[in-house]
């Protein structure tokens, strides 16, 4: 299966960023699947300046409603309409600067389903977890709890601790853990769950992105920092195996 390489813009970006982002896209090879998600203000005009390439466009959170009284969350058909086609939900920063549960992100995956988006669902421990051998049991915790019956999307592996750190697991560990991830999503999904796309993500660079992309179950890579730079994103882009 063709790799997806997402990038996380998180709070970064500011409009006069991205024509000269979009336009170095054009660079991009073609045996991956290239995807962005700037913040909500960039959606509109990341679509304009993409509008006829292959380049996905994805947003960094929705709601759990269609519309209705809750100021300052954007819903997820907007979102669609705005021209993403991908949402990430459950991210840790989320997970963790807004309280968000296993619930809220499966009613949000719900949500995005519904309006014909495509959910990037987060999932990953805290090094205190891993230290305590828990890794795997929380990350399959989480998937039990945030995947709403009938899940449809992608699933990202980012250990909460590998995050902004430019810190990653073992290419052993990371096996193991997509290997677990693959086990469980057979398990909750039957043949859906052998083909969803399993991505890393936890400071993915040019520098490591290769032998990353090349372990088995990984799919793809969620990129924040690196992402930024689009010469350092299309070389990570470069480094993912022909699927
Ligand atoms: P990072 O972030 O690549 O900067 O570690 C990854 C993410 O949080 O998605």
């Amino acid at each position: 299966m063709r790799q997806l390489i997402a990038g996380n813009w998180k709070m970064h970006g500011r409009l006069k960023d991205v024509a000269g982002f979009a336009a170095a896209l054009g660079a991009a090879p073609a045996h991956i699947d290239l995807l962005v998600c700037p913040p909500f203000p960039l959606l509109v005009p990341f679509a304009t300046a993409l509008a006829g390439t292959a380049i996905a466009l994805g947003a960094q959170d929705c709601h759990a409603r269609p519309e209705g009284a809750h100021t300052g969350d954007v819903a997820a058909p907007l979102i669609r309409e705005a021209g993403a086609t991908y949402v990430i939900l459950g991210h840790s920063e989320r997970r963790a600067d807004h309280g968000e549960t296993n619930a809220d992100i499966a009613a949000k995956t719900s949500a995005a389903l519904s309006a014909g988006l495509t959910p990037i669902i987060c999932v990953g421990e805290t090094e205190a977890e891993r230290d305590a051998g828990q890794a795997e049991d929380i990350v399959r915790s989480q998937l039990m709890h945030s995947l709403p019956p009938g899940f449809a999307g992608v699933v990202a592996y980012e250990p909460i601790w590998a995050i902004g750190t430019g810190r990653t697991p073992s290419v052993t560990d990371i096996a193991t853990m997509h290997a677990t991830i693959r086990a469980a999503l057979t398990t909750q999904l039957g043949p859906t769950g052998a083909t969803t796309r399993i991505l890393y993500g936890g400071s993915v660079k040019p520098a490591n992105a290769a032998a990353l992309l090349a372990l088995p179950n990984v799919g793809g890579a969620l990129i924040g920092g690196a992402s930024l730079a689009a010469a350092d994103f299309l070389a990570i882009a470069a480094s993912a195996p022909r699927g």
